[in-house]
């Protein structure tokens, strides 16, 4: 039996190459061994852009768009959307019981957030950890690759499990976090790269916007002249070549950096170069599947009907433990429907 991943996105835009170093990358690599779901997680779109709904269609498109160029293989990958899987809803409710406001306030992901938006906090915004723990646990999965700042989602998540555990039975798996490197690939300006910040390539990006892109980066702010030797580990460009370059070619730009041998412009023309090489084959395959919109969308159904199974089966448990799934009510003979969309798989 392969082990259960569970990993995903909010569909807020296009992906960029700090995605791909952190997540894509590893997904790829993980679809061949593991049991791979990837959530497209649009109700978490409405924690932050309440007055931008209209806009999460077209996201989720580009999102699995993205997912498809990268070589995500839909064939070993269930791709779903979040709110159309409903045992994730029901089993939100459920943990929400389980976790104290104390602790929510807690999370020092949800108070970063909660800085940058500079709003009052709302009842759903700080209950999504309690709904991305169901998202991780309706499918008992095993491994929950994120970044950083999700980690403490996981640990939450761990808890929740546990506490439902000590309570009803042992129904849930605790996950484990695999955590991604994205800090390998900074963006222009040095910071993590991210849409917020205005300093993200993305995939999707032409060569010409990916030449200006990083003739803008960040590099050794001591180097004023071509033959000034730099320092290559306070440059942005630096990071990039450890990351798409071999040893050799690393090793190679590293000292003529430091002897004042190879200029910023020369070294971030050859770069960009090497963006637009890894970018090309990407972007033929995002183009050949827009050109393909029912396939897409078809993709995004079978992954949900794979996930609405899987999470039923997971429910199923939960709610027996609970003694909530009524059996003498809601069983194949009295129950009728009502009782059985959810338990069917069981
Ligand atoms: N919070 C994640 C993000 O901001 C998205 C997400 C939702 C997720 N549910 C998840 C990630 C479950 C991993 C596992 O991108």
């Amino acid at each position: 039996m392969k082990k259960v991943i569970l990993t995903g996105d909010r569909p807020t835009g296009k992906l960029h190459l700090g995605h791909y170093a952190g997540s894509l990358e590893n997904r790829v690599r993980l679809q061949n061994d593991y049991e791979l779901y990837v959530i497209i997680a649009d109700f978490q779109v409405l924690t932050e852009h309440l007055n931008e709904t209209k806009l999460v269609e077209q996201s989720i498109r580009d999102l699995v768009l993205d997912y498809l160029a990268v070589g995500i293989d839909p064939g070993k990958v269930s791709i779903f959307v979040q709110s159309r899987v409903p045992a994730l809803t029901e089993l939100h409710m459920y943990f929400s019981m389980l976790v104290n406001l104390p602790r929510l306030k807690r999370n020092p992901t949800v108070k970063e957030e909660l800085k940058k938006s500079g709003k009052e906090l709302t009842y759903g915004f700080l209950g999504y950890p309690i709904s991305q723990a169901a998202d991780i646990l309706a499918f008992n999965a095993d491994l929950v690759p994120v970044g950083e700042d999700q980690v403490a989602h996981v640990e939450q998540t761990r808890e929740i499990a546990r506490s439902f555990n000590n309570l009803f039975g042992k129904v849930f798996n605790i996950p484990e976090p695999l955590i991604g490197k994205a800090k390998r690939l900074p963006g222009i300006d040095g910071d993590k790269m991210s849409k917020s910040r205005d300093n993200a390539v993305y995939l999707s990006d032409s060569p010409e916007v990916v030449k200006k892109k990083i003739s803008k980066a960040f590099t050794d702010p001591k180097r004023i002249r071509a033959n000034d030797p730099g320092n290559p580990k306070d440059c942005v460009i630096f990071q990039y070549y450890k990351y798409f370059s071999k040893e050799g070619e690393i090793k190679s730009i590293e000292n003529k950096c430091m002897k004042g041998q190879m200029g910023c412009v020369e070294c971030k023309g050859r770069m960009a170069g090497i963006i637009n090489d890894f970018l090309l084959p990407i972007q033929k395959r995002r183009s050949e599947f827009e050109k393909k919109p029912e396939l897409v969308s078809q993709i995004i159904i079978e992954g949900t009907v794979k996930a609405v199974e899987k999470t039923n089966s997971v429910l199923a448990k939960a709610r027996k433990a609970m003694y909530y799934d009524y059996a003498s009510i809601f069983s194949e003979k009295g129950g009728g429907e009502h009782g059985n969309t959810n338990t069917s798989s069981s």
